[in-house]
């Protein structure tokens, strides 16, 4: 396409890293609080936001309904005082599925929403059924009509609410909307998200009079306040990003290196690092961090298949997949969230892993010869997958459509440099 210039990558591997790295704040914390902010009658604060492109789309959306924010340092003010407008936009949604989080807070607040249905993205079809059931169930009268999602509710009352399957996207809308449904509301198999904890966090920092149960295990019950209650003074900083630090972890065990990866939370990774012990990998761990040790050698493949919270995460299955191509032996790597969560495949087959896939299964050889090749990214944790392999890989790699990366990681490409990687980012012209 002649003219449009689009940022790409330029690995030359292998690396050595070295040194410590600082896990941003979640996405997947934020996109809900930020989201949750509609909630409020003042202006909020949320400090330590990532500079994302995900949140800034979050932050044009809620541009486009109305509310008002401003950016002074580290800091977002959000002030939804001035929301004036119940539509979110296809043209918005589209970029990212998250939007459909603003359903919830608009129902509860102003008893109208009118939201683009997400469509589908490069993992799944990821409808949004189990959002809209749930909020019929409070009371919200929804249909679909011309893609998109028609809400209205004189009022929510509380009720009990069973999710068929432990969505987090479900699960934070009916959070979301049950804070001013009229009594309690009991959603039962909820998901139990670290991400789910730290938006009921954020609730009740808002709303000292809400109360909230459970919220992290799969009951949670919401006494739902009034739309005056008093709401307190707060800045609140979301919690750190577990996908990143799993991100980083792996790229120290890949790269046999001495690595910290510091500002994290590994009591919110537990699955993952009882994955990596399994494996025999050695890393030291604190309240706030994960020390990673050279120990590649002794490093044997694993068989992995993904859960809910506490499961192992979906969201580490690609980056995962990439270290299972370089240790000893087969793995089996099951995917039993997303229907369509392979898409790294064929680009790390193209740098020289050894990967068959069967259905929801992927079959990994270990000790693939890696070797630098041009690869495209295509989702946002595919795309860290290809990074990750990029930098054990012999020989130059060119990632491009890394706009995909910026989705969820800040300044990947910095955080590897300041590690010792040799990775640049260019911008050139789109082939
Ligand atoms: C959240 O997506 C995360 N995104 C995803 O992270 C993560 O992969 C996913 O949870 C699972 O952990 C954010 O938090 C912004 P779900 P969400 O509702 O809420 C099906 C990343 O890489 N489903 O738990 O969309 C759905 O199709 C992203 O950071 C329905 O069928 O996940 C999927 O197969 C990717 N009907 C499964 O459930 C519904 O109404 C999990 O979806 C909702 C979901």
């Amino acid at each position: 396409m002649m003219g449009i210039k689009m940022d790409v990558f330029l690995v030359e591997g292998p690396n050595k890293l070295s040194g410590e790295v600082r896990i941003s704040t979640s996405k997947n914390s934020s996109l809900p609080i930020m989201a949750a902010t509609i909630l409020s009658k003042k202006k909020i604060a949320l400090s330590q936001l990532p500079h994302l492109r995900d949140i800034r789309t979050m932050r044009k959306l809620l541009e486009s309904l109305g509310c008002r924010i401003e950016i002074h340092g580290d800091e977002h003010y959000i002030d939804p005082k001035s929301i004036n407008h119940l539509e979110a936009p296809y043209e918005l949604v589209k970029t990212m599925r998250a939007s459909i989080l603003v359903l919830g807070p608009l129902l509860a607040r102003f008893g109208e929403a009118k939201v683009s249905l997400p469509g589908g993205c490069a993992i799944g079809a990821r409808p949004v059924d189990l959002h809209i059931e749930g909020l019929k169930k409070l009371g919200a009268e929804i249909h679909t009509d011309k893609g998109y999602v028609l809400a209205k509710a004189k009022k929510l009352v509380g009720c009990e609410v069973d999710l068929p399957f432990p969505s987090v996207g479900a699960t934070e809308n009916l959070l979301m909307a049950a804070t001013f449904a009229e009594g309690t509301t009991k959603i039962s198999n909820a998901a139990r998200e670290p991400e789910i904890e730290d938006l009921a966090l954020f609730l009740c920092a808002l709303y000292p009079e809400l109360e909230i149960q459970g919220a992290g295990t799969h009951e949670i019950t919401i006494k739902g306040i009034s739309k005056d209650s008093a709401e307190a003074d707060i800045v609140y900083t979301p919690i750190p990003d577990r996908i990143e630090a799993a991100t980083f972890i792996i790229a120290g065990l890949m790269c046999n290196s001495d690595l910290a990866v510091v500002n994290c939370r590994p009591h919110h990774l537990e699955s993952f690092l009882e994955k990596l012990k399994a494996m025999g990998a050695i890393f030291d761990r604190g309240e706030e961090y994960v020390h990673v040790k050279p120990c590649k050698e002794k490093l044997k493949g694993i068989d992995i298949q993904t859960e809910p919270y506490p499961g192992f995460p979906t969201d580490v299955q690609a980056q995962m997949m990439s270290l299972l191509s370089v240790v000893n032996g087969k793995s089996v790597i099951t995917e039993k969230i997303f229907e369509n969560r392979f898409m790294h495949v064929p680009e790390l087959v193209r740098m020289g892993a050894q990967i068959s896939l069967d259905g929801n299964k992927a079959v990994v050889e270990g000790n693939s010869i890696l070797e630098g090749a041009p690869v495209m990214c295509t989702d946002l944790r595919a795309s860290a997958a290809l990074v990750l392999t990029s930098l054990v890989a012999n020989g130059k790699t060119r990632i491009q459509r890394v706009y995909h990366v910026d989705r969820g990681y800040e300044g990947i490409d910095k955080k590897f440099f300041d590690l010792g990687a040799k990775i640049k980012r260019l911008n050139e012209p789109m082939e």
